[in-house]
């Protein structure tokens, strides 16, 4: 069982809790969140239903779930959540587009493909500041620098920010500029940035891992849910098969899929899935058809020049039919772009 406890709970309401629990031979493991706080409770299901924890001070809601997953589950949560960026919706009832930069570069660069982002649609800017490269060779991002380039763009464009971090330490830094903290499919299991990232006061966006079940997905989701941080966003961004003609497989099943297990909004990236240029826009299509509340994409100036992932980049002659898609596609759904 699981007790979530109201924002306004005070240290004696938990108290209490933990007390009682004591009582019939069970454990309450408490997470203190940076929104609430959240009780497991391990031992006799009946005794605790015994002790009406609902009406005791401070609890918001008492959750019994069979899932592994609870926090994140649908189980108890019929209802599908909406988590806003910077005011901007991602859920049901609207189609969030995401785009930018796969890396900031420079500023010039990023307010580029920001503009070319805005001009097809796009309410929020994705750009990695810090970038999980398979080679240590590779260009790895700029950082801090690149954060401070990515808040000058939001101030110049308006776009509220969501970007890479793949460290543990560099949480709080990175959630002093971001508005929305992206977690990579690299890092999906890496238990401590999911507990970091849980306690960071930021709206999440977790990647699947390119080999994780969508059951090792949803609970990887309740690492960061553990942490009192519900505002969680799934992306689907493609996992490895035997086919070598993609990048990815773009997994569409896992949309409706995570959607009926998990309350969390879900959204689709299709440049990472393919990882290439001209499925992009097939791929996006899929991914609103399929129900995804939202699409997650590279666009780049340049992408001969880019430092990463040029090959999977949209370009600014793309940019008119992903604007169309956006216009036409959620429409067909019931939905509207957001
Ligand atoms: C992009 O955002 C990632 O950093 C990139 O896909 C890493 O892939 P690579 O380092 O194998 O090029
Ligand atoms: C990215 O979106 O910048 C990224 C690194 O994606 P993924 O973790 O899905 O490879």
């Amino acid at each position: 069982m699981v007790i979530v406890m109201s924002p306004g709970a005070t240290p004696s309401d938990v108290e209490a809790i933990v007390e009682i629990i004591g009582t019939t031979g069970g454990e309450a493991f408490v997470s203190r969140g940076v929104n609430r706080t959240i009780i497991g409770l391990v031992g006799d299901v009946a005794r605790f239903e015994a002790l009406d924890l609902r009406a005791m001070p401070g609890v918001a809601d008492v959750m019994r779930v069979s899932t592994p997953y609870k926090l994140v589950s649908r189980e108890n949560h019929p209802e599908r959540s909406t988590v806003r960026v910077g005011g901007v919706p991602i859920g049901p009832g609207t189609v969030t587009l995401i785009a930018g930069p796969c890396a900031v570069e420079t500023p010039e660069q990023t307010l580029q493909a920001a503009e070319m982002a805005k001009a097809a649609g796009a309410t929020l800017l994705r750009g990695g500041a810090y970038k999980p490269r398979t080679s240590p060779y590779a260009f790895q991002g700029l950082g801090e620098a690149g954060l401070r380039i990515l808040a000058d763009v939001r101030e110049e464009t308006g776009l509220p920010v969501v970007t890479e971090v793949v460290d543990a330490h560099d949480v709080e830094l990175v959630a002093s500029y971001a508005d929305m903290l992206q977690v990579g499919t690299r890092n999906a299991q890496n238990f401590a940035l999911l507990q970091a990232v849980g306690g960071s006061g930021r709206p999440v966006m977790l990647k699947r891992g390119m080999n994780a079940t969508i059951e090792e997905w949803l609970m990887a989701a309740e690492y960061i849910a553990q942490r009192g941080n519900l505002d969680v966003v799934l992306c689907e961004r493609g996992i490895r098969t035997f086919e070598t003609a993609t990048r990815n497989t773009l997994d569409v099943s896992a949309v409706p899929v995570a959607q009926r297990l998990s309350h969390l909004p879900v959204i689709v990236d299709p440049s990472h899935s393919g990882g290439r240029h001209d499925l992009v826009l097939p791929l996006t299509r899929a991914a609103v058809a399929v129900g995804a509340d939202g699409v997650i994409v590279d666009v780049h100036p340049h992408p001969e020049q880019a430092l990463c992932d040029g090959p999977q980049a949209l370009v600014d002659g793309d940019l008119a039919e992903l604007a169309d898609v956006m216009r036409r596609f959620p429409a067909l759904l019931g939905k509207t772009a957001a």
